[in-house]
């Protein structure tokens, strides 16, 4: 025994050598820089040594280890050992998108937008979390793309203004619009953090009520709809906007928002959802395999599989992979109607014998959220089968952690764990299970 952990461990730092050593291996793009390499006992693998539990490959996903205040970055989660990674996308870059597709649709359709003629272009805003660096990054997308944006030591405030009928809220100002040389007022009349009484956040059932107590204030006064995510969205669609023509603007390209768009639906930011599902697993996949992190991802593996830099970029400091956002519009909806099919450069299945059946833990940190449930887990569940991953899906209820870490009881029967947390503060409740 002692030999086979000896045999292993000089194996294992063989391979890690290998792997690490030379200047001359293809570079992630943009930022990136190779992340490095680790080699895993297999935990099924005969009398090889037990892994640690602490020493297990580690994703965060959709929701980025950060203080819910600052925004600053949990570098501890995100080291918490050599195999750890977080998956996201890029939320600067999706939330100027989602902006410049508003004020797109705006100017296409001055003549027409301001509903009741008074000169000001009205819209109210859904925010999902106040607390979540994605929902801030798309709030602010929205206000600085429609001029209503104020800075506060150099950054756009995020706060909801609850109702701002007047224009004199301080976190949002009057924007002004020049188009077609004349200018317009535009006014952000209502915004609110859709959070149900429970404490679940990015609710769409909240949004769905809220859109009926804005219209009896405002009623055609509210010229665009926005909304931080398409569940919102939707919600705020089929209850109001769509019997009233009011475009409706939201993010992630569920299905049936895009579908939607044939609707009258004004159009959302497709994450890439395809891409990160993809990535989540990947990296895993990677770590158990003890090959390069960058296998399948900027490296083409074994079975062809591949992405190319304009769908996701690598920070090496924050050891987060992120993908790249894309508008949809009713210009190019058509090619986005499905948002579960795996995408086709990394859709390629792995040999079982090069990458044995591993175990997997992952959880989503709300059953009910639109985009986790109807778009990102049937991705995974489609990626789980080409990596030969065997993965078991736990779905929380989005208010508490303990809801979610009550289920890894024995963190020991799982290979890799995969977590999406309720809070981005809250890292330490699953580490804390690992290093155990
Ligand atoms: C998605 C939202 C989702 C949230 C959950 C965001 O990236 O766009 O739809 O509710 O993640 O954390
Ligand atoms: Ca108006």
């Amino acid at each position: 025994m002692k030999k086979t952990l000896a045999l292993a461990l000089a194996l294992a730092m063989a391979l890690g050598l290998t792997a690490c050593g030379g200047g001359d291996k293809p570079q992630q793009p943009s930022t990136g820089s190779n992340p490095g390499t680790s080699a895993n006992q297999p935990s099924t693998g005969g009398d090889a040594a037990p892994v640690a539990n602490k020493d297990k490959p580690l994703v965060w996903f959709n929701r980025q280890p950060s203080n819910s205040s600052t925004g600053e970055l949990d570098m501890d989660a995100l080291n918490f050992n050599g195999d750890t990674y977080y998956v996201g996308f890029d939320a600067n870059q999706g939330a100027e998108l989602q902006g410049q597709m508003i004020l797109d649709y705006i100017t296409a359709n001055i003549d027409t937008i301001d509903r009741n003629g008074d000169g000001i272009i009205g819209y109210v805003l859904a925010i999902g979390d106040i607390g979540h660096n994605d929902s801030i990054a798309r709030t602010r997308g929205v206000r600085k793309a429609l001029d209503t944006a104020v800075e506060e030591n150099g950054v756009i405030k995020s706060d909801a203004v609850g109702v701002n009928a007047d224009g004199k809220a301080s976190a949002v100002k009057d924007g002004k619009l020049t188009i077609g040389g004349k200018e317009y007022t535009v006014r952000e009349l209502a915004s609110q953090e859709m959070k149900n009484s429970a404490g679940a956040t990015w609710d769409a059932g909240t949004a769905g009520n809220t859109i009926s107590t804005w219209v009896s204030t405002f009623s055609d006064q509210i010229d665009i709809v926005a909304s931080n995510n398409d569940g919102m969205g939707m919600a705020m669609f089929n209850a109001w906007s769509k019997e009233n023509k009011v475009p409706t603007f939201g993010y992630d390209a569920n299905s049936d928002a895009v579908a939607a768009i044939a609707d009258g639906y004004g159009g959302t930011i497709s994450q890439h959802a395809d891409v990160q599902a993809y990535l989540t697993l990947r990296v895993l996949r990677n770590a158990l395999d003890g090959v390069d992190i960058d296998t399948g991802i900027g490296t083409a593996d074994d079975a062809g599989n591949v992405l190319s830099s304009d769908v996701y970029k690598y920070v090496d400091a924050e050891r987060s992979y992120y993908a790249l956002n894309v508008a949809v519009t009713a210009e190019n909806y058509q090619n986005f109607l499905d948002a579960t099919v795996p995408y086709a450069p990394v859709a390629n299945q792995l040999s079982q014998d090069t990458h044995p059946t591993k175990n997997v833990w992952l959880n989503i940190y709300n059953a009910a959220d639109n985009f986790l449930s109807a778009t990102y887990q049937p991705l995974l569940q489609n990626y789980d089968d080409i990596l030969n991953l065997n993965v078991e899906y736990i779905g929380g209820d989005g208010q508490t952690e303990g809801n979610i870490t009550n289920r890894l009881g024995n963190p020991s029967q799982y290979d890799a764990f995969a977590i999406n947390m309720v809070k981005t503060d809250n890292s330490a409740a699953y580490t804390s299970l690992l290093n155990q």
